[in-house]
């Protein structure tokens, strides 16, 4: 945290409130020191959350002294940030494709992974025309709403299975205007569709294993369990998500789904034992297994 001391936080030692620049400074070491892989961008988020300012405002008025509730408002995040608690649960908000969106503690926080996921679905059907798309596992709405606000001619259905989380997307559909082109329902995967057909199926669903060190590590600490683990080896959400599938695609539609970096070769092989053509797998911009897809023959 950073403490008002004579020579740190309150700049030249003078008993004057800290400037930006020293802040700044200041909260980059302390972040750094605390662990945060991104020290720089952490702390100028924070800042500028607490000051209701954007970051050209820093590089603009570096000796710009904040208000004592500014202050309070921005060491109680450095705080927390230092204890480990996501940037997005501190600010309230995560971007994702061009969007930004409320996320909580009750949903997992969007991943730019996830944003190949929406790529990959709109190469593959043609935005101008109708269509009937399908993600499971909507948490924040992510996928949903980006696909659905660069498509006005889809029509989305979105199923989550925590209220929470789904109370979270409804706000998300709401302030963004959505609202008339994604539906969201309550249950377990394809439960509340049963007997629809889609054009498309995106899923980005719970993929880790349940021993997995990575669940003791940075942000996943402080996400829903039941966001991320599917069984000993993470893939029990994915069976079940693919093997399904045939039963709610038209003839021709795609189902795209992401999963673990070294799950590629076993995702395939369930697209394939489950009677799906084209399948392929798409890496991510680290060159990682991310999305794997596949296409309901005629
Ligand atoms: C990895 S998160 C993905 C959230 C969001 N799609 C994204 O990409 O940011 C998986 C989501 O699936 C939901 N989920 C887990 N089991 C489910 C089930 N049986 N039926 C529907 N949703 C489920 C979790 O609550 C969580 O919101």
């Amino acid at each position: 945290m950073i403490r008002p001391t004579a020579g740190t936080a309150n700049g030249d030692g003078n008993g004057d409130t800290p400037t930006l620049a020293t802040l700044r400074r200041i909260a980059r070491e302390q972040l750094a020191e605390a662990g945060s892989e991104s020290p720089a961008a952490d702390a100028d988020a924070l800042l500028a959350h607490a000051l209701g300012r954007d970051r050209s405002f820093f590089l603009a008025h570096p000796e710009y002294a904040p208000t004592p509730q500014e202050l309070a408002a921005f060491r109680q995040s450095l705080a927390r940030r230092r204890a480990g608690e996501p940037v997005a649960h501190l600010l309230g908000w995560r971007g994702f494709w061009t969007l930004e969106l409320r996320v909580t503690a009750d949903t997992l926080i969007p991943r730019p992974e996830t944003e190949l996921l929406v790529e990959a679905a709109l190469a593959r059907l043609d935005c101008r025309h109708p269509a009937r798309v399908l993600d499971l596992g909507t948490g924040s709405g992510a996928i949903a709403l980006a696909l659905a606000d660069e498509c006005p001619a889809w029509r989305l259905t979105a199923v989550e299975a925590s209220q929470a989380a789904l109370a979270v997307a409804r706000d998300n559909a709401q302030r963004l205007a959505l609202t008339d082109r994604v539906q969201l329902v309550h249950g377990a995967w394809y439960a509340p569709v049963a007997g629809q057909r889609f054009d498309l199926i995106v899923s980005n669903p719970p993929y880790v294993g349940e021993q997995e060190p990575e669940l003791t590590e940075g942000d996943v600490r402080f996400e829903p369990r039941s966001a991320l683990t599917a069984g000993t080896d993470g893939l029990d959400d994915l069976r079940v998500i693919i093997n399904e599938a045939p039963g709610h695609l038209t003839a021709r539609g795609w189902l795209l789904v992401e999963h673990g970096y070294r799950q590629g070769a076993a995702v395939r092989a369930l697209f394939t034992g489950a009677g799906f053509a084209s399948v392929a797998t798409l890496q991510d911009l680290a060159g990682h297994d991310r999305v794997t897809l596949g296409r309901q023959p005629r």
